[in-house]
This record gives structure tokens, sequence and C-alpha cells, in this order.
């Protein structure tokens, strides 16, 4: 497998094959039936531009009551099981034996963007975030410790893995936006970005 380093962001271009992607993409339109796509809200009560939801033991949600793992989807039901699909690839490139308790899920529209940003409500950096980008290609921006300073960029494409581990697991990052209708994957276009972590 093709492995880039920049910074301690360990990128994988092409790890997952058309096929591969498919799998994945009709495990997480079960994952989508069960846990529905919501219109999150940070702390301060602005609506984020992605749809999120999540599988496995414990979601990533946020709210006017802040970011955290919760157990239920906000509809009150437990979030579906991370599909076995999606657990190969952290099994791919995690490089660790734990499998992870949650796999976020964002989806990006349109005019969609994640601004820059530590994963930080984890219980134990020394676990990697495993991160994977489906449909349409993303400029992904890599930071620093501490926000701001420089940084770099690079486009993600359908099939492309990222590991933010050791040096890079509380490194900034974020999406500046999304290049519309440049995959075929997702009928309707956008953007699909999965995160795995290990919580506690
Ligand atoms: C994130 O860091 O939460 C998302 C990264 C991405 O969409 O590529
Ligand atoms: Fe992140």
């Amino acid at each position: 497998m093709e492995r880039i380093d920049i910074n301690g962001f360990e990128i994988f271009p092409g790890a997952l094959d058309v096929q591969r992607q498919q799998a994945v993409l009709n495990d997480l339109r079960t994952v989508v039936q069960a846990a529905p796509l919501f219109h999150p809200e940070t702390p301060r009560g602005r609506k984020m531009s992605v749809r999120m939801t999540s599988a496995g033991r414990v979601g990533w949600v946020t709210d006017r009551r802040g970011y955290r793992y919760e157990p239920h989807h906000p509809n009150g039901t437990p979030w579906p099981p991370i599909p076995d699909s999606v657990l190969a690839i952290w099994c791919d490139v995690a490089g660790i034996d734990r499998l992870p308790d949650c796999c976020l899920v964002n989806f990006y529209g349109e005019d969609a963007r994640m601004g820059m940003h530590q994963d930080k409500d984890e219980g134990d950096f020394s676990y990697p975030v495993v991160s994977v980008s489906l449909g349409d290609e993303a400029l992904f921006r890599m930071g620093n410790n501490r926000r701001g300073g420089k940084t770099e960029s690079i486009w993600l494409r359908s099939g492309d893995v990222v590991k933010m581990g050791g040096e890079a697991r509380l490194k900034f990052h974020g999406v500046d936006r999304v290049r519309f209708g440049t995959s075929t994957l997702l009928p309707k276009g956008g953007r699909i970005n999965l995160t795995l972590r290990v919580v506690d």
C-alpha cells in the first residue's frame, strides 16, 4: 500500500479499490437506516454544515450541552454496529489489536466544510484515529498541535485513508472544501468521511 507521511499524518492513497468502496457504501446504507443522519449544532448554537451519524458502542454528538460520546442516537435508539467492511479498514492500517468503539459518519453536501479542530474527546490519545474518504474529493488541511501556524493541504479522493496517530494524533485538521461532482460513487454526489476512534 502506498503511504505518504505529512508531519505524522499518514495518507494511504487508493487504499480501497472501487469494489471495497461500494461494499462500505452498501453497509453504510444499513447504518443510516438505523441511525438517520442529523444536522448537529455546536455548543455555541451554530448548525454544522455536515450531516452526521455514528455506528458503534458510542457515537459522537454535539449540541448545546457540548461535544461528547453518547450510547444513543439523538432519537433515543442505540447506534448500529460498525460494519465488518469498515472494521477491516481499521485492521489494515491501525496496527493495534483493539477495535474502534465509534465510527463517526460525516456527510458533506455541496457547501459543507469542517473547520480546523482537534479530535480530543477520547480517553487515550495513544490510539490513532483512522479516516476514510468516499465520494467527491475534499481539500484536507493539516496543521499543528496549536491553532494557527503553517499548514499543508492535500486532496483526499474516494478510497483514500488517513491515519492520525503518534505525533499527528492531536494536530489540528479540517476540510476547506469539497469539489462537488468529482466522483461517481455516490449517485447524488457529495462526500462521506468516516472516522474510527477508540473512545475509552
Ligand atoms: C474530521 O476530521 O472530522 C473529518 C476529516 C475529513 O472529513 O476528512
Ligand atoms: Fe477530526
